[in-house]
């Protein structure tokens, strides 16, 4: 039986042999610019792995197939993506993804594209069921990198995509109503439950903006403990990066963010740096997870850069996950231990198609979807932490 270090070892092995014409180079300079083949390979967290959307592939083998097949590794890495968006059953990614604080879902998304050196985002865009098409139409479209909000919505329109009214299924307002019920029980009721909740006590003013929010991200996290939403889809997303026969990398990133946010809140998903980071003569990374750290630590670029100097996939993971531990100083944000209390991954891969899913923690989703000639597969996610964020 191969065991996962095995794998990682001699897939790592086998993307080295076909880089004819490359030579070793110190790890303090660029690879080469001519690069003659390598095995394309494509990584995304574990929704690349879930979803199928009713179909019969999901996120990881569509875009591996269709690259491949010759196509332009970002558009099969966005067709990929393009799955786990329209499964209403993903409820942290496009259509039917949990909504704001408002109920109303906004979606944010990033896509880079290694060889082109070009780059387009949508942050807080409402009513696309695939935000990153919108995006990919920012970076072919516009001389920008991000469109936001009623501003995107409006370009989304123009470039012919469908705009709708509301992106919420039965099960996302559902679990919304939930959610209200638990931040707000005096005044949303649940129709089926026996008793009427007591009015919940307060240790500061309910109309205190900080409690309010506090309130809002405890009932929340309450919802993934009773096992109502996937941790996963708490704060959604999917990143999917990928490397084809030529050395070209690419990579994408969308998501609802994070759930039963403040209207308006931006995650690190469309931000470039943060939640995507590509350089074609490098590598590419991207997170899920919590956004803010992530935001504040712009972690995709540090995985790059850390690569460029010579570090592998894992290792310059490793490098961020630090980083963020070190930066992650407010009680708020910490657990008994001291430790973040909270959970982000990346899903790195390098010019040579080494590849690795990294988290803080390997608690709760603790996978990643790989593709290559060999199939599709999960693999576990290297943790820099033993535990849960909760502990
Ligand atoms: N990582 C997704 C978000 O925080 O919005």
């Amino acid at each position: 039986m191969i065991t996962r270090r095995d794998f990682v070892k001699s897939a790592s092995l086998a993307a080295a042999v076909p880089l004819t014409g490359i030579a070793q180079t110190p790890s303090t300079q660029q690879a080469p610019a001519v690069m003659r083949s390598v095995r394309p390979v494509v990584i995304s967290d574990y929704s690349g792995w879930e979803f199928k959307n009713g179909g019969s592939e999901n996120a990881v083998q569509r875009a591996f197939k269709l690259i491949t097949s010759g196509q332009d590794v970002l558009d099969a890495l966005i067709a990929g993506v393009n799955i786990p968006e329209l499964d209403p059953l993903e409820t942290g990614i496009g259509y039917g993804a949990l909504p704001n604080a408002n109920g109303v879902i906004e979606l944010d998304a990033s896509c880079m594209h290694g060889p082109k050196k070009r780059a387009g985002a949508v942050a807080c865009l409402e009513g696309v069921r695939m935000p990153s098409l919108v995006a990919k139409a920012v970076m072919e479209y516009t001389d920008h990198h991000l469109l936001s909000g009623a501003g995107a919505q409006q370009f989304a329109r123009h470039m012919g995509f469908t705009v709708e009214d509301d992106l919420n299924t039965d099960n996302s307002r559902r679990l919304w109503r939930e959610w209200k019920r638990r931040v707000d029980p005096e005044h949303w009721l649940d129709p089926n439950g026996a008793e009427r909740q007591p009015k919940p006590r307060h240790e500061k003013d309910p109309g205190d903006e900080a409690a309010a929010q506090a309130r809002s991200l405890a009932a929340g996290l309450s919802m993934v403990r009773d096992g109502l939403i996937p941790e996963g889809s708490f704060w959604g997303t999917i990143n999917c990066n990928g490397i084809g026969p030529a050395g070209d990398l690419c990579g994408v990133t969308t998501t609802s963010g994070l759930a039963w946010k403040i209207p308006g809140r931006t995650g690190d998903s469309p931000i470039l740096g943060a939640g995507l980071y590509v350089d074609n003569e490098v590598g590419a990374a991207g997170s899920t997870g919590r956004g803010e750290a992530n935001l504040y630590n712009l972690s995709s670029f540090l995985i790059v850069e850390s690569m460029r100097r010579g570090m592998s996939p894992k290792d310059a993971g490793m490098e961020a996950l630090k980083r963020i531990k070190a930066n992650t100083i407010e009680a708020r944000l910490l657990n008994t231990k001291g430790n973040p209390n909270f959970n982000i991954r990346f899903f790195v891969l390098n010019k040579r198609g080494e590849y690795a899913g990294v988290a803080m923690y390997r608690a709760g989703e603790s996978q990643f979807a790989v593709c290559t000639e060999n199939g599709a597969q999960t693999l576990d996610l290297e943790p820099l932490l033993p535990g849960a964020p909760g502990d």
